[in-house]
């Protein structure tokens, strides 16, 4: 059996149209019309134990309204779904202290509390003894480096420090199952970093099972193989990150290095120029033709080093996020 396991689920929001005008204000009073928002229209998933799975997709996919389902905060239209055998929003006990849901747009811990009175109110509705708890606390304090700042009310801790505060709260009854909605949202690069460490470590020792969403490439390369690309509240693609990379890109960049004197003209026509720094200059090139034009350029050109990278994630997925919309 998976640790997930996902059957055409889907979603449906009913939503209040508030119509334009007065008079249309009046009416909508004693009748009110709504429409549905399919969030997640269909959904089949399997994740087995331990693995860093990436969720992608557009704004709007569906990806919050499928962690939000798998936590058991919202009930699904239709379909199914298990994690670790439970049936997440019949919301048993025992589900619960199995698996945590961390939302980077939204605050669990008590704003005016420091955040080591939100961890006592933890320690309690979990029931998890004294001991482990102050030993998971301490190791987890110290891994995220927070440790002086427990004492300190919520609201005065940075975005990047309360974020660390609500993984800790999240892992204090080391969860089996973790979703991850943004945890990286807003952060600075240097804070950005310190998480993926983080997680990339603490998943590394205890093999939990983590399903993560972010819009930051760096987090999903940082961490993730598996990646499930969801689009309009379908699943688009599930494989792996260097699948989507071939699937969808297409191109390579070349990297030249240009010996000292040599001009960087006429290089256009091998491809996009895309970076110009002399003596560096990286061009855009058909993955097919990579080796043709390679090959033409040193003869034509004196060029000291190369380079061939795949081009940059993020702009490999705006291409495919581009291409589902269409
Ligand atoms: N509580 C709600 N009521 C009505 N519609 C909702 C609600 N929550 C989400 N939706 C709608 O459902 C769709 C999917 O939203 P969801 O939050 O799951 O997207 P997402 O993939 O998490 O996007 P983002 O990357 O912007 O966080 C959107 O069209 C959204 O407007
Ligand atoms: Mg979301």
């Amino acid at each position: 059996m998976s640790i997930i396991e996902i059957e055409q689920l889907t979603k449906s929001y009913r939503v209040y149209q508030k119509k334009e005008g007065l008079r249309e204000a009046i009416r909508g009073l004693f009748h009110r019309e709504y429409k549905t928002v399919d969030a997640v229209r269909g959904i089949s998933l399997r994740v087995e134990p331990g693995e860093f799975v990436a969720f992608l997709g557009p704004n709007g996919a569906g990806k919050t309204t499928t962690l939000k389902l798998l936590s058991g905060v919202i009930y699904p239209s239709s379909g199914s779904a298990t994690v670790m055998g439970f049936t997440p929003w019949l919301r048993d006990m025992e589900y619960r202290r199995r698996f945590a849901l961390v939302m980077g747009q939204k605050n669990q811990l008590w704003w005016d509390l420091p955040a080591q009175e939100s961890f006592r109110l933890h320690q309690q509705i979990y029931c998890i003894d004294p001991t482990s708890f102050k030993k998971t606390l301490d190791e987890l304090t110290d891994l995220l480096d927070v440790t002086r700042l427990l004492g300190r009310p919520v609201r005065e801790l940075s975005l990047g420090e309360r974020m660390k505060m609500e993984l800790i709260a999240a892992l204090l009854h080391s969860p089996d199952v973790l979703f991850l909605d943004e945890p990286t949202i807003g952060l600075d690069v240097v804070a950005q970093h310190n998480i993926q460490q983080f997680l990339k470590h603490y998943q590394e020792q205890r093999k939990i099972t983590i399903l993560l969403t972010s819009h930051y490439m760096k987090d999903v390369s940082a961490l993730c193989e598996r990646v499930v690309v969801i689009a309009q509240g379908i699943i688009q693609y599930d494989g792996s990150l260097s699948g989507i990379t071939d699937e969808f890109s297409g191109f390579k960049v070349v990297q030249l290095q240009l010996a000292l004197g040599q001009s960087h003209a006429g290089l256009e026509r091998f491809g996009e120029l895309i970076k110009i720094n002399p003596p560096r200059v990286s061009l855009k090139i058909p993955k097919q033709q990579v080796s043709k034009v390679l090959a033409e350029i040193l003869n034509t050109f004196s060029v000291d080093d190369v380079a061939v990278e795949d081009p940059p994630l993020e702009e490999v997925i705006a291409k495919m996020f581009h291409s589902m919309a269409n």
